[in-house]
């Protein structure tokens, strides 16, 4: 790998092996002009010929030049209002209220490696070959405000991350209206652009578009990275698949309000333009200062959707996520929310715990409802001091107790919340985010406490860690529950109130922190109302996100399916919940919840000692399955197979790194009489590798499997019976093939 300068023609060419980004310094006006990113190209002393000029109709930037109109040349971090009418990457006023801008190359910096970016989540490397990093460095002399555009490859990966830093050398301020990660003009518009929608308990839905002329965006304006999209694009080309053909990834690392958009312009370009969401955003850069964007994590894959994830899932297990719980199994975990929601009291807990551990599970999570009178979500949060009514023994007594049960015990927080008649509400009535003069709109009855202040972060550091350091916690669940609104802060002045959500976020990034360097081997799942924030920046503290409310094993389907575009399975928190499921009153098998969740950070979130002996029996197995398998869930490789969003039958696998073992897991949402015969065509084997799948005296080649598939009805008598079970007939049926190399 290497990053290429052509000092002559003022060229940079950043290749691994798999990509190659090429761009270069404009003769005359100095600013950074595109010319490639995708599949490697070999390297050269110039690349002059990939410069494309035509006279059109436009604005030009010099006298007798008609090709120099910066709408016709692609860019790597355009500016608005000279010769260029798309969406900018920046916009910076001046106190006249001007806000032109004409950022010139001043020099360039390469170095092994690559830096954090400090208060801010980001990728990062253990050793220095692991990457390495170009930052050009532009100015405005008008202004005297730096530009520092930085870009880091990975050596192994498919991987390009970017982010920007303005740095204002002048005495005057300045009012950053934009300032995204990374802007990148693709020469066509040949794309189809696949996003994550989705809403509470309907999380990561995939849905496609061609691209069109105009603007196509997804966005977040809610103080969360949000259900409603995930931050996260992709193009790809019409004939991609999971398996084949090529696609662009673009992930921000950031967990607040973002813009992910496309321009298509009228002569095809397509501008992809990723950061902070503009829209009531502004930051004021005081003389001195600098503003650091977050990271813009960039995949280009030309082996399909699957080679793209591959490359997302890897990048964030190994090198997003951080501290202990990295490269560590985790634990089978019985979390009390379903169970028992907020009426539950000591004995009910320590008996749930109990059956836990003769089943074989692991932590016991407290879920919401142990502090002060919290009897339902009308109260208490922002108090976090016990109930002694429902837990007398204290958090202290009972993590104890828990714990002598051979279980490792887990609580959770809702940090960044308040609740009216709190003794945190009515102390500082000033530290929630609220306008002046309006109601503050309440959600799920909370408020939100303004994380912008160093005050309140610390206010809520120590609370937290009072009942930490007294008790024996392993595991915090750290939920969010409501959005931002009336967003407002006592603590800033008008000019700055723009800085509210970008600050917001950076103070639930310090709380995060904080605690983990205090007490780094605890494990923290995020969670947001289930999957609001299941962004990159999350994990970058908490190894695991709670992947949605929605625990009904036929919608966890596509919400799984959806969430592993980019995420990781050592990240995808899944339960085993009860039935009727509490969601969609549906009734599915035990087994079929199990096949579903195991394909994630497993656990159970129903009331054990409910169950019937036979449930129970079931459930041991389970456990004793996972525990067995749960390092190649946790690595492998795991590729999509058959989509949920397409067809009633989905399918997907995982993969050992040596390829010598895979879990296959297929999934039939309704059934159907006297179908057509059906295969599960299988990927990432070893070709002349002979499998058998276990439980049968079945063998295939690896070839076969990859090319002709699982044949689902192979000695067909009586096939109703052996393959699914009669018991096991009707809807939302499936199974799990487990191939072992022979
Ligand atoms: C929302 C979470 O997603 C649930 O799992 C649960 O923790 C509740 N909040 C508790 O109020």
């Amino acid at each position: 790998m290497t990053i290429y300068i052509n000092n002559a023609s003022q060229e940079f060419h950043l290749q691994n092996e798999t990509i190659s980004y090429v761009f270069r310094v404009l003769e005359k006006s100095k600013q950074l002009e595109h010319l490639y990113y995708g599949k490697r190209i070999t390297h050269r002393d110039s690349f002059k010929h990939l410069i494309e000029r035509e006279v059109r109709p436009s604005c030009n930037m010099f006298e007798g030049d008609h090709t120099s109109s910066l709408e016709h040349i692609k860019q790597e971090y355009p500016s608005y209002g000279t010769t260029d009418f798309r969406y900018p990457a920046h916009i910076l006023v001046k106190d006249d209220g001007s806000y032109i801008t004409n950022f010139q190359f001043e020099s360039y910096q390469t170095f092994k490696g690559k830096r954090e970016l400090p208060g801010m989540p980001a990728t990062y490397v253990e050793t220095e070959d692991e990457a390495e990093t170009l930052v050009i460095t532009l100015r405005d002399q008008h202004l005297n405000v730096r530009l520092l555009l930085s870009y880091t490859l990975y050596t192994n990966r498919p991987v390009l991350t970017r982010h920007s830093q303005f740095i204002n050398d002048s005495a005057e301020s300045y009012q950053i209206n934009q300032a995204m990660s990374m802007s990148l003009d693709f020469p066509d518009e040949q794309f189809e652009m696949i996003q994550l929608n989705g809403a509470w308990a309907r999380e990561m839905q995939i849905e496609t578009r061609r691209l069109t002329k105009g603007t196509q965006a997804i966005s977040s304006t809610r103080g969360a990275s949000s259900h409603v999209h995930n931050p996260f694009l992709a193009l790809k080309r019409p004939e991609t698949t999971e398996y084949s053909g090529h696609v662009y990834g673009f992930s921000l690392v950031y967990s607040g309000n973002f813009l992910a958009q496309v321009e298509v312009d009228p002569y095809h370009v397509s501008r992809v333009t990723v950061g902070i969401n503009p829209f009531r955003f502004s930051w004021k850069l005081a003389p001195s200062e600098r503003f650091q964007t977050p990271e813009c994590v960039m995949v280009f894959s030309d082996q399909g959707l699957n080679g793209m994830s591959q490359a997302f899932h890897s990048l964030y297990r190994d090198r997003l996520v951080r501290g202990y719980w990295r490269d560590q199994t985790r634990p089978i975990l019985i979390n009390n929310w379903e169970a028992t929601y907020f009426d539950f009291t000591e004995a009910k807990v320590i008996e749930i715990a109990k059956t836990a551990k003769e089943l074989g599970i692991e932590l016991f999570v407290l879920d919401d409802g142990w502090f002060g009178e919290r009897h339902d979500d009308s109260s208490s949060l922002g108090d976090w001091f016990v109930n002694h009514d429902k837990l007398p023994n204290g958090i202290t007594g009972l993590s104890k107790k828990i714990e002598a049960l051979g279980l490792k015990f887990g609580l959770w927080f809702e940090p960044e919340m308040v609740s009216r008649g709190t003794k945190l509400f009515t102390d500082h009535p000033d530290w929630i985010i609220a306008t002046p003069d309006r109601t503050p709109s309440h959600g799920r009855n909370q408020y939100v406490l303004d994380f912008s202040r160093e005050e309140v972060v610390d206010y809520i550091f120590k609370l937290m860690d009072d009942i930490i350091s007294q008790s024996s916690i392993s595991y915090i669940k750290w939920d969010m529950n409501r959005y931002i609104t009336e967003a407002y802060s006592n603590a800033l002045p008008a000019d700055q109130q723009g800085e509210l959500m970008h600050r917001y976020i950076l103070g639930v990034y310090q709380l995060y922190q904080r605690l983990i360097e205090k007490y780094p081997k605890i494990l923290f799942e995020s969670c947001a109302g289930g999957g609001a924030r299941f962004d990159p920046g999350m994990l970058y503290y908490a190894p695991q996100t709670w992947t949605s409310d929605d625990t009904d094993a036929v919608e966890r389907l596509k919400i799984q399916y959806g969430t592993s575009l980019v995420y990781p399975l050592s990240a995808i928190g899944s339960h085993v919940s009860a039935v009727p499921n509490h969601q969609v009153g549906r009734m599915t098998s035990i087994d079929t919840r199990a096949n579903v969740a195991y394909f994630g950070t497993f656990g159970y979130e129903l009331d054990l000692t409910t169950l019937t002996d036979l449930e129970k029996e079931k459930v041991k197995a389970q456990t004793t399955f996972y525990k067995a398998k749960r390092e190649l869930i946790r690595n492998g490789y795991f590729y999509r197979l058959q989509s949920p969003f397409i067809a009633n039958e989905s399918a997907w696998m995982v993969v050992s790194k040596d390829r010598r073992e895979a879990i296959v897991g297929y999934y039939q949402v309704l059934a159907q009489p006297n179908e057509g015969y059906k295969r599960i065509k299988l990927t990432g084997l070893n070709y002349d590798q002979l499998y058998v799948i276990e439980g049968t005296d079945k063998t295939y080649y690896g070839d076969e499997l990859m090319h002709i598939g699982i044949i689902l009805a192979e000695d067909f008598t009586d096939r109703a019976d052996e393959f699914w079970g009669r018991e096991h007939q009707g809807d939302y049926q499936s199974k799990l093939f487990i191939l072992k190399a022979i």
